[in-house]
């Protein structure tokens, strides 16, 4: 096979991975929990290219030099682990805009890791490529596998054992959708990586954070299994203000969210208050995720709109299993 294509799907986070144990090896200093979104995925092609150096797109042009330095670290672990010698031409195309609080890194790394796996004939294990994916960015672990994904953040020094692995599959609670609700699409200014560095360092918080969110990983265990909607949208609302006060005690504060999610997350919660079966979480930027019965997402779409707040909102189902295109 000379080219392969993988679509991999982004995810967020219920249950946050904020911090790393080992930061060459990605290993977070606790679990996670997340859901994969169907409308948010990476589409990643890859070649043997005869040239002395891999080239990188992304969305049709050269990448940056950081991303390119990124990329080419964790092509480097590949290659010294299975001995690969070719240059590789990669084209990476995104579904949504990169580096806004979208997890596109997720996705991204999740797609390479498959597509990687196809084109060297690898035939790693689900564990193995999640475990590969880590290496590449912390989330990326999670989308190797679709629906509800838990990172186990394990215990190992070499980090076999923090691996994601699939809670329930996409099609266990069909009736949930998922808004991305688009505020500001610019990259953000401090970067995932160095925000976790910052509150791992500075948070007084940040250890009794820890010990208390990893208490709650077997609470949304069970409320994904009874597919318990009002647990679940406590559960995850506790945890997303519990690490929202992990950014505002870091020094400098981080200020991921914008004056304008403030405003859409008081629509949510009057929405909530009114019966609509809603709940929401934010990645490290400003745009909202909100999940939602099937049934509440023209209410809550016209209710966000008319506050004039919002740049656009996707609507999305939960991903299954990312894939090989044409396979
Ligand atoms: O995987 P990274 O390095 O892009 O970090 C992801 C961090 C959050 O998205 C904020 C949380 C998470 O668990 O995905």
């Amino acid at each position: 096979m000379k080219t392969v294509t993988a679509r991999a799907y982004s995810n967020i986070a219920l249950n946050k991975y904020w911090g790393k144990r080992d930061i060459k090896l990605n290993l977070p200093t606790k679990s996670s929990i997340s859901l994969s979104i169907n409308a948010l995925y990476t589409d990643t092609t890859i070649s043997r290219y005869n040239h002395n150096q891999d080239t990188i797109l992304f969305n049709g042009s050269l990448v940056t030099e950081k991303d390119r330095e990124h990329i080419c670290a964790f092509l480097k672990i590949f290659r010294q682990e299975f001995a690969i010698k070719d240059s590789l031409l990669i084209d990476t195309r995104n579904s949504f805009c990169h580096a806004a609080g979208l997890a596109s890194s997720a996705s991204g790394f999740a797609a390479l890791t498959l597509a990687l796996n196809a084109l060297f004939k690898l035939e790693l294990s689900t564990d193995q490529l999640s475990c590969l994916a880590r290496r590449g960015s912390g989330s990326a672990c999670r989308s190797i596998k679709g629906g509800f994904v838990h990172w186990d953040k394990g215990t190992r020094c070499d980090g076999k054992d923090s691996i994601g692995r699939q809670i329930v599959p996409s099609d266990h609670w069909q009736e949930l959708r998922i808004l991305i609700v688009i505020i500001d699409q610019r990259e953000k200014k401090i970067s995932s990586r160095n925000g976790m560095h910052i509150s791992i360092n500075t948070s007084h918080y940040y250890s009794s954070w820890i010990n208390q969110a990893e208490k709650t990983i077997p609470m949304f265990f069970k409320a994904v299994y009874a597919k318990d909607f009002k647990s679940l949208s406590h559960l995850t609302q506790d945890e997303w203000h519990n690490w929202q006060n992990i950014l505002n005690t870091s020094n400098p504060p981080l200020h991921y969210i914008q004056p304008s999610t403030v405003k859409v997350l008081c629509i949510l919660e009057q929405l909530q208050l009114s019966g609509v079966d809603c709940f929401y979480t934010t990645d490290a930027g400003p745009n909202v995720h909100v999940v939602c019965m099937a049934q509440c997402v023209e209410r809550i779409k016209s209710a966000l709109e008319l506050s004039g707040q919002t740049q656009a909102i996707i609507t999305s189902t939960i991903a299954s299993d990312p894939y090989l295109i044409g396979q």
